[in-house]
């Protein structure tokens, strides 16, 4: 996962994340980064402002729900202000025919280009006439093109009534990311969530490397790769055979269990307790997606009538991951909300405190739940998560 300029530079007070899922990405990182982060804002859907104590930087690599890391080093009152903090730093990364690009997130075309402006006003300034604009196509430049054409960005977004700017620090290897998906013996598009949202799940369980992770829906095992390649042991649980082989190939392709080990089984993602014998597990990512297939948009009534009848397994499998978590553990629960043809959003509430779960609140920002992805691919269904810990 590739710094494109020193990690020292993200050693700073206000970083600025470009995010991949909108509020659960920022979720990841709260988990992450822990008692760090002091504030989060939110100045655009994609873009969240994090104000941050001691921590370190390489732990901004392990984020993949984040498409880019920029410190804030530039805060700007108008489009049209002087960028000169910015140009000093970049200076010391750019030779005389570098190509630099600016990356705009919510900020209206005339304001872009006067900030663009700016920017090369002020580099050309410091003897750096021969430096190129690469221009991203729909205002960002994707963080492959960051990788590959060698362009250091500037990442550019509405602050505070005016702009906040600062150099593109870090971006993950997305390529490879998405090649775990489609290069696996068993893809399955049609069930299987992509390796970056898994990793996301993964990381909010906050597990260390050699300890078990648990998934009692794994289907193709999507979740179990990416927590094996994390070195955590994975134990998994689906009630059809065919997806417990399907899983274990494509764990045995992914070869990075190897060390930790992974153990996949058939069985009742409501009978844990009894399949594991009292053993508990430190922490529980799982997606069940139990509704039939939808073809079209279903009218609110059919999709609420859809939910009630799934919510059933969904609460009683909730139960039984509630007997096997470890007292320090976390279970990630993936529920559907359902888009219909009237307009309306019908999603399924998971009760928690019965069991003695509580929603887990990683420090002082305060996140409602199910905690929705802004961002993803499905049309019908869309994707929210519950992160749930015992109450102590
Ligand atoms: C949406 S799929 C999981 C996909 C998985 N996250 C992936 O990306 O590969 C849900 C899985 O739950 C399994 N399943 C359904 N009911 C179950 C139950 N009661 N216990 C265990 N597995 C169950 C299905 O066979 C299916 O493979």
């Amino acid at each position: 996962m590739p710094f494109t300029l020193p990690p020292s530079l993200l050693e700073s007070d206000d970083i600025a994340l470009i995010l991949a899922f909108g509020k659960l990405s920022v979720l990841e990182a709260c988990s992450v980064l822990g008692g760090a982060v002091q504030r989060a804002e939110a100045p655009t859907e994609r873009v969240s402002a994090l104000h941050v104590g001691r921590y370190s930087p390489d732990l901004l690599s392990e984020l993949s729900g984040s498409h880019k890391c920029a410190p804030i080093v530039e805060q700007l009152e108008s489009a049209s202000s002087d960028q000169s903090v910015l140009a000093d730093l970049l200076e010391d990364y750019l030779d005389v025919k570098s190509n630099v690009a600016m990356s705009g997130y919510g900020i209206p075309e005339d304001e872009y280009e006067e900030l663009v402006r700016e920017m090369l006003d002020g580099l050309r300034a410091r003897g750096l006439r021969k430096v190129r604009l690469l221009r991203p196509d729909g205002g960002e430049l994707l963080s492959e093109q960051v990788l590959t054409r060698k362009a250091l960005d500037v990442v550019a977004f509405p602050f505070h009534g005016g702009f906040a700017l600062g150099p593109t620090a870090w971006v993950p290897d997305s390529a490879s990311l998405r090649q775990r998906g489609t290069r696996r013996p068993v893809p399955y598009p049609d069930i299987a969530m992509s390796p970056r949202l898994a990793r996301t799940l993964v990381n909010l369980a906050g597990l260390l490397p050699g300890q078990t992770l648990l998934d009692p829906f794994c289907g193709a095992g999507t979740i179990l790769v990416e927590a094996c390649s994390k070195t955590l042991r994975c134990l998994g649980v689906d009630s059809r055979a065919s997806r417990v082989q399907n899983a274990r190939e494509n764990l045995r392709w992914s070869g990075g269990g190897a060390e930790a080990g992974y153990d996949i089984r058939k069985g009742d993602a409501r009978e844990l307790p009894r399949m594991l014998r009292g053993t508990k597990v430190d922490g529980i990512v799982t997606e069940p997606l139990l509704l039939p297939r939808l073809d079209a948009r279903p009218k609110t009534a059919t999709a609420r009538a859809m939910i009630e009848e799934s919510a059933r397994i969904y609460n009683d499998a909730l139960a039984s991951m509630a007997e096997c978590i470890r007292p320090d553990g976390r279970i990630v629960m993936v529920v559907p909300v359902v888009q219909t043809m009237d307009g309306d959003e019908v999603t399924l509430t998971l009760e928690g405190r019965s069991l003695g779960l509580r929603l887990y609140q990683p420090g002082p920002v305060g996140f409602e739940y199910p905690v929705r992805l802004s961002f993803e691919s499905t049309r019908w269904v869309r994707r929210a998560v519950y992160v749930f810990e015992p109450r102590s």
